[in-house]
């Protein structure tokens, strides 16, 4: 769990360990950590970070932390801004069924509205048009650019394996299971360079959210869902390397030309 700036302790029981629950593909702009360390340091309650996607910690990190520290009440507030109405429509059904999981534990779990029902977007339009002149920068000032020259070249992979780290995946705990697949495939030599090199990177949601933890093999079109550790080492050993998909954990296969061609063992 990233430094929150307070940690949750007992001397906080009374009130609810406050989740704010952000975006982490938006956290440059929004840095739900540092609003977090921020209103820790106003004291009187613990805030802490959770994020919907990419890099984690998700809300049942968190709330299973907060468990193990003896904390018995929590409440999520989402902090996405501007949120996302499926999200937003999906959340608190997610948080019911982590909350049946844990039956037994005594811990009160409350949800929120989003902050974006009490933003006053008008009023930061205002600010943002009344700041400073020395803020509003001339564009001309700038040195143009478009991205670094390494940017231009298209890498060769033999295949490519898109994660998905979206936020129904994240909330099945995705995000160890693809840090765990990124090691071991660095970890051998012929997935990094040659014939059978091969990219693991993270997705937003790809939609057969219900099997997740999922990934996509392409351009074999092996889709893989319901994932553990276990079988991510055989995706990378059996797929990856030697080019024979894991029939057990394969949720769907799309037709494609390397399986007419020979190129794949299907
Ligand atoms: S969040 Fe992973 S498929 Fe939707």
């Amino acid at each position: 769990m990233p430094d929150s700036g307070q940690p949750a302790n007992a001397s906080a029981a009374d009130a609810p360990v406050v989740i704010l629950y952000g975006r982490a593909s938006f956290d440059r702009q929004q840095n739900v950590a540092q609003i977090a360390a921020r209103l820790n340091a106003a004291g009187g309650r613990t805030f802490i970070p959770a994020y919907e996607d990419l890099t984690g910690p998700s809300i049942p990190d968190v709330l299973e932390e907060l468990l193990q520290r003896g904390v018995r009440q929590a409440l999520v507030i989402p902090a996405a801004f501007p949120a996302d109405p499926s999200l937003t429509a999906w959340l608190p059904g997610a948080l019911a069924a982590w909350r049946l999981e844990h039956a037994n534990a005594d811990f009160d779990l409350r949800i929120c509205p989003p902050v974006e029902q009490f933003l006053d977007v008008t009023a930061a339009v205002t600010a943002a048009l009344a700041a400073e002149p020395e803020r509003i920068r001339p564009v001309a000032d700038v040195k143009p650019s478009m991205g670094k020259p390494g940017w231009t070249d298209v890498p060769e992979h033999a295949r490519q394996a898109f994660f998905c780290l979206g936020a129904r995946c994240a909330h099945r705990k995705a995000l160890p299971l693809y840090q765990h697949m990124r090691t071991i495939m660095k970890s051998i030599r012929s997935l990094n360079s040659g014939p059978q090199r091969a990219m693991c990177v993270r997705a937003g949601c790809l939609y057969p959210c219900n099997q997740g933890p999922l990934l996509v093999v392409q351009p074999d079109g092996v889709w893989y869902g319901n994932l553990d550790e276990a079988m991510i080492d055989r995706i990378v050993r059996e797929h990856l390397l030697e080019g024979r998909p894991v029939a057990e954990a394969v949720i769907h296969r799309q037709k494609t030309q390397r399986e007419d061609l020979g190129l794949i063992d299907i």
